[in-house]
């Protein structure tokens, strides 16, 4: 069976009521995606996710940006996975690397790898986001750090079903410089490979990997043409009518 595409908008930590609600009218308007060969997920930021849901066509699901490592306690500001699945919410992005990166976050390969576990233990579908810094890229290191990022991950997964696999360059996102598609193919042929020696082939075969940085209505179809990209992580361009054009890049 095909690999289902997907695509993903992440809107980050942007939003008002009233911009949501202008979002959602204009993405209300595309074709229905309900029996098309694309999954989409809109991940608002967390106090939208139930407005946008309210806003939102209902083939297109809402998922959430992050969740804490684990059951629910005393961990103020957090959100547990069993909350978001308690809340009828189906989906989790996981490891961006705004949360790897950005200072004040620096979630480490080990926090990630258990954030996905737990999200999976309680029936969460992650996406999870990998991906190499410019320094790191021009240092010849692409491949070590995907594979190291994607093997902590990987030792955790009990459901290859329930994941697909972001791979954002760092370099690529929110930078308008979009990887070429033969720099992504590259990439993504080299995570399937190692998916296939490490995991299974059938693994290999059936996991989603999708690109993400800098992703547009312009570029996506040329992107969308390469085997082994299975769809898009969008940022920037999900707040806009144009993602409607990335989720129908498919065709
Ligand atoms: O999660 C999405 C990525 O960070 C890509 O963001 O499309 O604004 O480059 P971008």
């Amino acid at each position: 069976m095909p690999r289902k595409f997907f695509v993903g908008g992440n809107w980050k930590c942007n939003g008002t009521q009233a911009s949501i609600k202008e979002l959602c009218n204009s993405l209300n308007k595309g074709d229905s995606v309900e029996s098309s060969p694309v999954e989409v997920v809109c991940a608002p930021p967390a106090i939208y996710a139930q407005y946008a849901r309210e806003h939102l066509r209902k083939d297109f699901q809402i998922g959430l940006q992050n969740c804490w490592i684990g059951k629910g306690g005393a961990y103020t500001g957090e959100i547990a996975a069993d909350m978001i699945k308690d809340m009828n919410f189906h989906w989790v992005i996981l490891g961006h690397s705004e949360r790897r990166h950005i200072p004040e976050l620096h979630e480490s390969d080990d926090t990630i790898a258990k954030k996905v576990e737990y999200a999976q233990s309680v029936g969460l579908k992650v996406i999870a986001c990998i991906g190499e810094t410019l320094e790191e890229r021009e240092a010849g290191r692409t491949q070590e750090v995907n594979e190291r990022q994607l093997a902590a991950i990987a030792g955790k997964v009990k459901d290859w079903n329930g994941i697909v696999i972001a791979y954002e360059p760092v370099w690529a996102i929110g930078t308008g410089k979009v990887a070429t598609p033969e720099q992504a193919q590259e990439v993504h042929s080299f995570l399937r490979t190692w998916l296939r020696n490490n995991v299974s082939a059938q693994v290999a075969e059936n996991t989603r990997i999708i690109y993400g940085g800098s992703v547009n209505g312009k570029n996506c179809a040329e992107l969308a043409k390469q085997s082994d990209i299975d769809g898009f992580l969008v940022g920037g361009a999900s707040l806009k009518p144009e993602f409607l054009d990335i989720v129908g890049s498919f065709r």
